[in-house]
């Protein structure tokens, strides 16, 4: 079981983040943090002969009704090896007129069956098999994603596949529990409500949780019986292509899922503003969500529900553990190569604590190890690509230009791939760029505070609301923030603490609606009122 699993990894004395799947990704951060001798600055010349990774790649072809096929312009686009820059695999491009096809499979599949026309039960029993089958070929789907990533193997085969595993066996359970209700109206009338499927719902994910994104999003769809064309991030096509054949292999009939490689301005758009399609949901930036809500909105009005950027704050108050505030600050932040919508990426620290605080922070990241993602005992591999490589040396060179305190890191490693130091700043000032632009890379900025109430406004000032994390042990102190904190998620003496039954999404530009948990069902269920008089009012 995954729960076992996962708290195996556990060690050293963080109960608040103890004892259950929901706190796998810090386990997994504790468990590296032991480190097997690969210096952060030992590990360039390593990094020049990239370990082989043990998977075969069988799928390069859009799926679309069921069968791998070329794209209408026959045209590949290479995805990359973060760790390299070199070629992995050319895999089909997706165009509007491949979506165009993949929108008519699922709208077929969708009106004439079977798929909302089976039990609920039969639906259920396919996602159950399909988890299963992901649970058999757990450690190939996570080298497939290690290789086109470039996060740690040991994170994805530990952490992130079997969270997959149970994001599907969670809503298997959901599909045959999903029903209406009976309304007492005021009047001689039996009324009704049926929870329907939407219809085809789009779908467009990124590159940094791949298969998790994809488990949020077609989980709760087909659970709810919708049909489905997902497009992947054109950086990371390949393993929703691996896991989306088990899913036919589970029984998923032509048509219910597909899913299309390619480009955001091409493949997305396509279908953000098909005509045809009737719901869609992304995960992105902010940016993007915004070109996506207008799609929508000028197409067929499709409802939309986004998961964008974030600023997310990490409060860490005088009375806390120092120690212990250290490591989830720095797992917050740096978990990921960084790159987590939800990352602490603006540490708060009270002034009475602050100059421990910076000291060990910085010891702590000068200690992170740093090398090749399939290499056992490695924290950190490279960055996606080179566009993100960039903008985050942007970055770094932003916070020194505006007089941030580099205390540690701020370089590449390594003269090829994607690899960039662990880099923390103290000093950090709230106007600056580094404090209030998505990094998405290994920056950790410390910020000084006096008390709650300056912190509170402070740490709600940004445009976005994702998330926040709060250290402390006085539950005054947590009541205070976690109802002032304008945010969709409150972790409090813990951080990344995810479970297929905790919704997630946020405030304000952070996006709308609500992903996992019971809420994410809303996001592809219509309601159907249905009303017919009762011809005897005595018995109402
Ligand atoms: P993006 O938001 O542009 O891309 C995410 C997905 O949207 C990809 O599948 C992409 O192909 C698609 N897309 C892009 N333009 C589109 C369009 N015009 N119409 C329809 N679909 C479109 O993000 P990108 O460029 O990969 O990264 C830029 C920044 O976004 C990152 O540096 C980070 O700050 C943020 N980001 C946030 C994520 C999150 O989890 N909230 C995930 C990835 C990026
Ligand atoms: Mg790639």
């Amino acid at each position: 079981m995954t729960s076992l699993r996962l708290s195996s990894l556990l060690s050293g004395s963080f109960s608040a983040a103890s004892s259950t799947a929901a706190t796998s990704l810090f386990s997994l951060g504790r468990n590296s943090n032991r480190g097997r001798g690969v210096s952060r600055f030992s590990t360039a010349a390593a990094l020049e002969v990239p370990i082989t990774p043990s998977v075969q790649i069988n799928h390069t072809k859009l799926l679309i009704n069921g069968q791998f096929v070329d794209s209408a312009s026959g045209k590949t686009f290479p995805t990359l090896d973060p760790r390299t820059g070199d070629v992995i695999a050319h895999v089909s491009e997706g165009d509007a007129e491949d979506i165009n096809r993949a929108v008519a499979a699922a709208r077929k599949a969708f009106d004439e069956g079977p798929w909302p026309k089976m039990t609920a039960y039969e639906r259920s029993r396919i996602i159950s098999r399909f988890a299963d089958l992901i649970e058999k070929h757990n450690d190939e789907i996570a080298a497939l994603e290690t290789w086109d990533n470039g996060k740690p193997y040991e994170q994805a085969a530990k952490i992130e596949v079997p969270m997959l595993t149970r994001l599907m066996r969670y809503y298997a359970g959901w599909a045959d529990k999903i029903h209406g209700l009976t309304v007492p109206a005021d009047g001689p009338y039996h009324v009704q409500t049926l929870h329907e499927p939407i219809g085809v719902a789009g779908q467009i994910i990124p590159w940094n949780f791949p298969l998790l994104m994809y488990a949020w999003k077609v989980g709760p769809a087909l659970a709810c019986a919708n049909t489905v064309v997902m497009k992947t991030a054109e950086q990371t096509p390949l393993s929703a292509l691996y896991v989306s054949n088990l899913l036919h292999e589970a029984g998923l009939p032509p048509g219910v899922l597909n899913v299309v490689s390619g480009y955001g301005p091409t493949a997305g758009a396509a279908l953000a503003s098909h005509m045809d399609v009737e719901k869609i949901a992304f995960t992105g930036s902010t940016e993007t969500g915004k070109i996506i809500s207008e799609l929508a909105a000028k197409s067929n009005l499709k409802p939309v529900t986004l998961e964008l950027g974030g600023k997310s704050a990490f409060i860490v108050c005088e009375d806390a553990d120092i120690d212990q505030a250290v490591e989830l600050a720095h797992f917050a932040l740096f978990f990921n190569q960084g790159q987590c919508c939800c990352a602490g990426s603006r540490t708060f620290v009270h002034e009475r604590v602050y100059d421990e605080f910076v000291e060990k922070a910085k010891a702590r990241a000068m200690k992170r190890v740093i090398g090749d993602p399939f290499k056992s005992g490695v924290e950190q591999g490279p960055q996606i690509d080179s566009e993100q490589f960039e903008k985050i040396l942007k970055y770094i060179r932003s916070g020194i230009e505006s007089g941030a305190t580099l205390e540690t890191g701020g370089e590449r490693v390594g003269t090829k791939g994607f690899y960039i130091q662990p880099t923390v700043f103290s000093n950090v000032q709230d106007g600056m760029k580094i404090a209030t632009e998505e990094i998405f890379g290994p920056v950790q900025s410390i910020l000084k505070f006096k008390n709650l109430d300056e912190v509170i406004k402070r740490a709600n000032t940004s445009p976005y609301g994702l998330a926040a994390g709060v250290f402390t042990k006085d539950i005054g102190t947590a009541n205070n923030l976690m109802r002032a904190l304008r945010v969709g998620t409150v972790w409090i003496n813990c951080f990344d603490t995810f479970d297929a039954a905790i919704p997630f999404g946020g405030y304000k530009m952070s996006g709308h609606g609500r992903e996992k948990g019971i809420y994410s069902l809303n996001n592809y269920l219509q309601v159907k009122a249905v009303v017919s008089p009762v011809d005897n009012a005595a018995w109402l």
